[in-house]
């Protein structure tokens, strides 16, 4: 496996190659992110992850200072995982002058949910993500489910600026309880892990609430709110959307259950297509 900061080494190296397959990370790295790579793996002639701490998606009271950064141990995994370059930019590298061109995805997908609690967020995700899609010039990216608005957004970026790249979305990673694999997990006390399972309960709650012929959709998400502030928790939205888009549903639309919320000072997303 090769590890690669700049990116003249990065392209002097994939010249030999003619369809990379790109699994975008931030690092600190779990085994939901090594089942991206797997599923990379088969797909391209060679295999690329990045690992870039992406100033551009923090808000200035999130945590970009103190994100992990495990450069050496996430290589190693990376490598028994199978993968054959890492492309680790410096900050100076990826962005050595201020990033006045940015991507503005469209209002409708990107400032509801994540977009409306992290305003900005998914301009610096998409402009990062085109970056480096640009940088590395992917056949394949493979993307995971656990950021279920990440990916829709992703690939409506790539769709309307027709970029030749052929998404795959990953299935969510958990946890033997069923919490969702996640870097922020490591943020959390004892207690307050053992306590994170209840996010994923109360979607499974939610999706109960519908299979019992619950149709008020207002009263699911307002009970599932309800039960995690009961228990301490404070909650961004508990939602039930449409998968297509994740506007409100109506009758027969296939559906999604997404949460945010809070936990001590760590914050957790999950998601379940019904
Ligand atoms: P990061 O949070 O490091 O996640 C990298 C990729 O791993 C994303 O596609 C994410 O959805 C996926 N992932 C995280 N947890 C997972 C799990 N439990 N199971 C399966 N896949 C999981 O998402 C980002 O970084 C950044 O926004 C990025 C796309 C790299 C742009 O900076």
């Amino acid at each position: 496996m090769k590890l690669i900061h700049t990116i003249s080494e990065l392209r002097a190296e994939l010249a030999n190659y003619q369809r990379p397959a790109l699994v975008p990370t931030m690092g600190n790295l779990h085994d939901g992110h090594l089942a991206l790579i797997r599923q990379a793996k088969p797909l391209g002639d060679v295999t690329v992850a990045s690992i870039f701490v992406n100033r551009l998606q923090f808000a200035p009271h999130e945590d970009f200072d103190t994100y992990p950064r495990t450069l050496e141990a996430d290589c190693a995994k990376l490598e028994a995982a199978g993968c054959d370059v890492v492309f680790a930019p410096s900050e100076r590298e990826l962005y050595p002058e201020p990033q006045g061109y940015k991507v503005m995805p469209p209002p409708e997908l990107a400032d509801i949910l994540e977009g409306h609690f992290r305003p900005g967020f998914f301009t610096g995700v998409c402009t990062v993500v085109l970056k480096l899609f640009n940088i590395v010039q992917p056949c394949f990216a493979v993307f995971g489910a656990k950021d279920y608005q990440q990916q829709m957004v992703i690939r409506r970026m790539v769709a309307q600026l027709a970029l030749p790249i052929d998404i795959q979305t990953g299935t969510t990673l958990r946890a033997e309880d069923g919490l969702a694999l996640s870097s922020r997990n490591g943020y959390l006390s004892e207690a307050e892990r053992a306590e994170a399972v209840q996010l994923s309960l109360t979607l499974k709650g939610m999706i109960a609430a519908l299979q019992q012929g619950e149709r008020d959709i207002a009263k699911i998400e307002a009970q599932a709110m309800q039960a995690l502030t009961d228990r301490g928790w404070k909650p961004d939205y508990m939602t039930v959307r449409r998968r297509h888009d994740l506007q409100a549903p109506q009758e027969g639309d296939a559906l999604v259950v997404l949460g945010a919320a809070r936990l001590g000072t760590t914050r957790l997303i999950d998601n379940i297509e019904v």
